[in-house]
């Protein structure tokens, strides 16, 4: 082996950080009835965990492992965050889906392609990363001015009824309308998840 790569912090840092967003949103998808919510979080969820094991399975081809760190401050709120008892509105608000954003500014992403000895295959894992994030974020904004647009009055008394509001008519759960690892779920795991969710 040659030199250490001088990337592997960032490989390090992403797959923890898109293993621990699986799992917070994994718990929010647990905690919402909103089928639409749930749908969206799917997506996003899926990809985070499918980025996490693609992050990890890069380090060990270079011939290294996870390095455990411990969340920063930004993963501990965003986990916060979405195990909350806040509805699903507040929940993307606190999180900054409610904000648009300019989407030529530069921003976090674009430094990892700062450092020009990055190999290519770690480069088009890289680039496919940033590429699902920015659509996962413009998904989660998407639903966040769905939400909105459906909260009716923005008082204080509005609002609380909006949070006790459940979704009219929520879709019927089907087989085919779930994801394989959703499927596999069992019901009674889901619900230990969600009692243990505002432990953690
Ligand atoms: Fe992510």
């Amino acid at each position: 082996m040659g030199d250490k790569p001088s990337y592997l912090g960032l490989l390090n840092a992403v797959a923890q950080g898109e293993w621990r967003a699986h799992e917070y949103l994994t718990d929010w998808i647990s905690m919402t009835e909103d089928p639409d919510v749930q749908a969206v979080l799917r997506t996003v969820a899926t990809r985070e965990g499918e980025h996490a094991l693609a992050f990890t399975k890069r380090l060990d081809e270079l011939g290294y492992g996870i390095k455990v760190r411990e969340p920063d401050a930004f993963e501990i709120r965003s986990a916060d965050v979405a195990r909350s008892g806040k509805s699903d509105l507040e929940k993307l608000t606190a999180l900054g889906y409610g904000k648009a954003r300019d989407t030529t500014a530069p921003d976090a992403f674009d430094e990892f392609f700062r450092d020009h000895s990055i190999d290519p295959i770690t480069g088009a894992l890289l680039g496919r990363y940033v590429c699902e994030e920015r659509d996962s974020a413009r998904r989660l904004q998407e639903l966040h001015r769905t939400l909105a647009a459906r909260t009716p009055v923005a008082t204080p008394q509005g609002k609380a009824a909006a949070k006790r509001t459940k979704p009219a008519a929520p879709a019927p759960r089907t087989a085919t309308a779930r994801t394989p690892a959703a499927s596999a779920r069992p019901a009674k795991a889901k619900a230990t998840r969600r009692s243990t969710a505002s432990a953690r």
